[in-house]
């Protein structure tokens, strides 16, 4: 067997590996933000549900319809993202847009099992499938900085300010 093709079936065991024994796959109980997307071109679904504490993503669990690729990419990013910073979380989810449209990750940069999704950038319509789940996590974390910065904004001086008008 020649080394690509001993690659190709490396990355397509890791990929049915994510696939049957989905990693942070459930619901977190205590309220944490959930985000829903869909993947237009076929209905399939995502929940997504982030617990962020001080800028880091301490839990992170996914519900979802899809194929191999979707469930696969999302079950590794939360295995990507648990215990980083939203802030890395965020380069990592652009790193991995950029790695779809075939561009490689930075040398310094470890993908893991992500690796193995370097295949679908070769199949368009495959390509919202494996980021479905990460334009999620991106949108959960808009939100969480939102409602951060919105309920900053709402200081007492302001409040009394439109009070007295
Ligand atoms: Fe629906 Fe891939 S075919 S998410």
């Amino acid at each position: 067997m020649s080394s690509n093709r001993q690659l190709d079936t490396l990355y397509r065991q890791v990929i049915m590996d994510h696939y049957k024994n989905p990693r942070n796959r459930g619901k977190i109980d205590d309220g944490s933000l959930t985000i829903h997307l869909n993947n237009p071109t076929c209905g399939d679904t995502i929940s997504l549900q982030l617990q962020i504490e001080d800028d880091i993503v301490k839990n992170v669990k996914f519900i979802g319809e899809g194929c191999s690729i979707s469930l696969s990419s999302a079950s590794m990013m939360t295995q990507a993202i648990k215990g980083k910073s939203i802030e890395e979380a965020l380069k990592l989810s652009k790193v991995f847009s950029e790695f779809m449209q075939g561009i490689a990750p930075p040398d310094d940069l470890d993908l893991g099992d992500i690796e193995a999704l370097q295949g679908v950038c070769k199949f368009p319509a495959r390509i919202k499938c494996a980021t479905l789940a990460w334009k999620a996590m991106e949108k959960a974390i808009e939100e969480k900085t939102n409602e951060v910065s919105v309920s900053d904004s709402h200081c007492g001086c302001e409040m009394k300010e439109n009070e007295s008008k």
